[in-house]
């Protein structure tokens, strides 16, 4: 078969640029650095990803430098672009700049990886090296402000580089740019989903063989595609569902899940309320990390006590669950991905179960936007498959837990912001709190940098990135849409029944202003966050509104301003302290903050 070859560094997108040129027509696999030469010759064209390591490092992931000989089109994408050219006797440096999230590509469109690329457009960085020197016999082909070799070429080779990510969808002309290599690899396109659907089966049918399937079904879109395709593969008697009300759900979530299910014939759910085994465990935790452990063993914990209360015999017994790509991904999942955040179903319990064989998860190599395709031929009525998704940790993971003691923000990065704030004439400052984020491939655990401005976001658009990209204490950038006071306060929170309660009521407010003014569609998600900060003893909300594809990168939403002010005044007359938006993309910010 024609097919291109996706070498993994360990890059955030690795497997998203197979998703991608699958997308195109060709069939695309991943492979390791470490593969040999004669390993590639079955393939018509190599990509080689991005990847969290320095090229510098003395821990690169370990490569078979061969690899860059290899006779066919090679396209290196961030890392991978900056190790072929040091590899052929270029210059890599740490950039003046570290670029995260947009940047404008100027691009010489006569070269034919450009071809009908629009000369100036939008695409997405997540880097801080930059090739600085070229190897001889390569040109640039494209820059940024900050990055001259933006996308280079060597024509005698076939070997052509980008910095930036073409896979990601935010990158305007990334997927042109993915069809024209596909084309310069003169590579015939033949692959589509049906034959995917074919495999998919075979493989469900042989792992579940003579077995039940027990599955949890959190009423997402994941959960319920995975629940009505094993349904229609297995047929309902194979299958029991099993939806757990942890107690971090939103408003109404169980009972309504539970109803649509009955509506749509699924007679094999069954439910169970375990919140007091989720907040028991979760007393006076703080630490993200340790909250999404807890919160995912306890998963697994509570559907095996439901199996065994069924009596369902442990070696008859096949547990699944609906991950998708991006779990597996973030949670550090491939050989030399970072952990940018462990997902709900990637604790050591799953991970242990899927060694054993004794876990399935049908939907593992999918994005949500495939999904939702997945989803619609199986029939799943549109208000299921397009409801915003919603992380297995729940509102676990968007109740930002602290002691209440308040450590300093570091002097250096106050004093960096100044000049920025001065630049934009604008006030902000550096909120004492963390939230993940994910910057040129790695996990970062930084500072919010809260700013005083009105929601013009072609402004709120340029500050964010100016301030993400010259300071490392600042993943993220939130402004104030309303407050009853500017004087914040910390103070000690925990996943308790009172904040849950708060926070359930919020995100409702939240979601329904969507509702009412057509909006719901457009927004991708939504996360609604407490933080551990008070305003005249009223608890601080931030809302993350976004837009994106499938999750692996996204863009802030851009909702009108009287609509805000209309929805803070709804927040206030139930006692929040104040409103904060948030105005980072991914990178560097994560949509959820733990
Ligand atoms: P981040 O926050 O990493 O999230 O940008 C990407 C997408 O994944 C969702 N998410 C999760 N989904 N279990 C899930 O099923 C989890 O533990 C989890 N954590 C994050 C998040 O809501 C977003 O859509």
């Amino acid at each position: 078969m024609e097919k291109i070859a996706v070498i993994d560094f360990g890059g955030q997108y690795a497997h998203l640029i197979a998703n991608r040129i699958r997308r195109l027509g060709v069939y695309s696999e991943v492979i390791p650095p470490t593969s040999s030469l004669e390993d590639t010759e079955q393939f018509s064209g190599l990509v080689f990803s991005g990847g969290p390591a320095s090229v510098y490092a003395s821990d690169i992931p370990e490569f078979n430098a061969e690899l860059i000989s290899a006779v066919m089109p090679i396209l290196g994408i961030c890392y991978g672009h900056q190790l072929i050219c040091r590899h052929l006797a270029g210059e890599v440096t740490r950039g003046k700049v570290h670029e995260f999230g947009p940047s404008t590509f100027t691009a010489d469109t006569t070269h034919p990886l450009l071809k009908d690329v629009s000369p100036n457009s939008k695409v997405w960085m997540s880097h801080g090296d930059e090739v600085s020197q070229l190897p001889e016999d390569f040109t640039s082909i494209g820059s940024t402000s900050d990055c001259r070799n933006a996308a280079v070429a060597c024509d005698d080779l076939k070997i052509y580089g980008l910095q930036f990510h073409p896979e990601v969808t935010h990158t305007e002309e990334g997927i042109r740019i993915l069809d024209n290599f596909i084309n310069l690899c003169k590579v015939q396109r033949k692959w589509n989903m049906k034959r995917y659907f074919q495999i998919l089966e075979e493989r469900v049918n042989e792992q579940c063989k003579g077995k039940k399937v027990f599955l949890l079904v959190s009423g997402g879109v994941d959960s319920t595609v995975a629940f009505a395709l094993l349904n229609k593969i297995l047929g309902p008697d194979q299958v029991i569902g099993l939806h757990i009300d942890n107690g971090l759900m939103r408003k109404n979530e169980s009972s309504d899940i539970i109803d649509y299910m009955k509506k749509e014939g699924f007679n094999n759910l069954i439910f169970c309320d375990a919140t007091d085994t989720f907040l028991s465990r979760l007393q006076g935790k703080i630490a993200p990390e340790e909250k999404r452990n807890i919160i995912g063993a306890t998963f697994i914990e509570v559907l095996k006590e439901r199996a065994a209360s069924l009596k369902q015999d442990g070696e008859n017994l096949i547990l699944a669950q609906g991950t998708t790509y991006p779990d597996t991904i973030e949670s550090g999942g491939t050989k030399n991905a970072a952990t940018i955040k462990t997902h709900h179903n990637r604790v050591l319990e799953a991970l242990n179960m899927l060694e054993k064989g004794t876990l399935i998860e049908p939907l593992a190599e999918l994005y949500k936007d495939e999904v939702r395709e997945l989803g619609e031929t199986l029939g799943i009525p549109a208000e299921l498959i397009w409801r915003h998704p919603f992380p297995g940790p729940g509102l676990g993971v968007r109740l930002l837990c602290h002691t209440g003691e308040v450590q300093p923000v570091e002097e250096t990065a106050t004093a960096a912001l100044q000049p920025i704030l001065k630049k934009y004439n604008t006030d902000g400052i550096i909120l004492p709190i963390n939230s993940v984020g994910v910057q040129g491939d790695s996990r970062t655990y930084a500072h919010p940098c809260l700013l005083y401005i009105e929601p013009n976001w072609v402004k709120c658009e340029q500050i964010s990135t100016d301030i993400t990209n010259n300071i490392r204490d600042i993943n993220r950038v939130i402004i104030e849409i309303g407050s009853v006071s500017r004087e914040h306060k910390m103070v000690q929170t925990f996943c308790d029944k009172n904040n849950l309660e708060f926070l359930r009521q919020a995100d409702d407010i939240c979601t329904q202003m969507l509702f009412e003014n057509n909006l719901y569609r457009d927004i991708w998600q939504m996360p609604v966050v407490l933080l551990p900060l008070q305003a005249n003893g009223k608890p601080i909300i931030v809302m993350r509104p976004i837009y994106s594809a499938e999750a692996m990168t996204a863009d802030f939403a851009k909702i009108d301003a009287n609509l805000l002010k209309k929805l803070w005044q709804q927040l206030e007359s139930i006692g929040t302290g104040a409103l904060w938006y948030d105005i980072t993309p991914k990178p560097p910010g994560t949509i959820e903050w733990e």
